[in-house]
């Protein structure tokens, strides 16, 4: 088994788990957390032979010099780090803040809209807008209860908070498409709305926005490699733009992306992810650290493989 406590690396001070595939860390690095914006990712490799995967800077502390992470175990990479990563271990390595940062200010009225994990990444953003004295309403969607995490949290930072499951079982029954459009039945003069989550979730909420032409921001989560501009892989379609969503993004205007290209291209390794992670799935079955260790569910993952930021349908 690898030792993520080799080397020196960045220390996760704290963990906390939101739902059998939800996990947040909370890591120390003080320059990063003085320098990260709202809107910005980080990747990360959880050991030395590990896989880079780009994760966004969910929060930063920057008196306590910390960053927190929110990551979804949806295939091997974020799998293995729901095993290795325990407070008091360390990830190998944490390069950022990349991105362009979200602008925040110059703003009366806004919507942040997030869905399932989605939610994470948009606080700082929202935390931001009500940091330079906008007026903010926090729209949460989650499948159901009991996958809700950081209401608290946005309560602090939102005027208003709108909660929605796709089940009813807490807030509103819907979809966050539904939020905006009770948000916007509300107010007449909403800058900006901000949404993130899955791809078809940010769809369903740029079409809301659309026939009132508000302006609307989605984070795009394309697949990235090297997360600076030189691989392509990130390559999203912007009205008739290419853009490079790390180096260009993550944000963009919701109402010209593609998104049934971002959609297509986000399923093109589908064979190869699943291949990794049935060989990861593999090794830990044979080395007694059943996959049922993770997931606590007795699910395979091999076989339960969610979309990255799958906790709420979206739409
Ligand atoms: C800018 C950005 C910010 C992100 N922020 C977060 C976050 O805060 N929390 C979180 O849990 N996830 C986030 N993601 C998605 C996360 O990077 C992927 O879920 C992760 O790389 C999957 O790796 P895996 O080996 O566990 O799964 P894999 O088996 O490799 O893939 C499972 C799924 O993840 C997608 N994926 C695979 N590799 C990447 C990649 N390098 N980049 C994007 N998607 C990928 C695939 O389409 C596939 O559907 C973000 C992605 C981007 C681009
Ligand atoms: S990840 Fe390589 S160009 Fe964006």
């Amino acid at each position: 088994m690898i030792d993520a406590n080799a080397g020196a690396g960045f220390k996760i001070l704290a963990r906390e788990d939101f739902s059998n595939v939800t996990y947040s860390l909370v890591i120390h690095h003080p320059l990063m957390a003085r320098a990260a914006r709202p809107g910005q990712f980080v990747i990360v490799m959880s050991h030395e032979s590990g896989e880079r995967i780009p994760l966004t800077i969910a929060d930063f502390d920057r008196a306590n010099g910390t960053v927190t992470l929110v990551v979804q175990a949806v295939g091997k990479s974020t799998k293995e780090m729901q095993q290795l990563c325990q407070v008091g271990t360390t990830l190998y390595g944490l390069v950022g803040p990349m991105g362009v940062p979200s602008p925040i200010t110059g703003k009366k009225k806004v919507v942040c809209v997030g869905g399932g994990l989605g939610v994470a990444p948009i606080f700082p953003q929202a935390r931001g807008f009500k940091e330079n004295g906008a007026y903010v309403i926090g729209i949460l969607g989650f499948r159901t209860k009991n996958l809700i995490f950081w209401a608290e949290k946005f309560k602090a930072s939102c005027d208003e908070l709108i909660l929605c499951t796709d089940d009813g079982s807490a807030g509103m029954k819907g979809f966050v498409s539904d939020g905006i459009k009770l948000a916007i039945a509300g107010h007449s003069d909403i800058d900006e709305v901000i949404a993130i989550g899955p791809p078809i979730m940010m769809k369903a909420c740029a079409e809301a926005t659309r026939p009132h032409a508000i302006k609307t921001i989605v984070s795009l989560n394309p697949i990235m490699v090297d997360g600076t501009g030189m691989c392509g892989g990130c390559r999203v379609k912007i009205g008739d733009q290419v853009k490079f969503a790390c180096v260009d993004g993550p944000d963009f205007d919701g109402h010209k992306v593609d998104f049934n290209d971002l959609m297509m291209r986000l399923k093109r390794y589908a064979e190869e992810e699943k291949a990794a992670l049935d060989r990861w799935s593999k090794h830990c079955r044979m080395t007694n650290l059943g996959p049922s260790a993770l997931n606590g569910d007795g699910v395979d993952p091999a076989v339960d493989m969610p979309d990255p930021f799958e906790e709420t349908l979206g739409g």
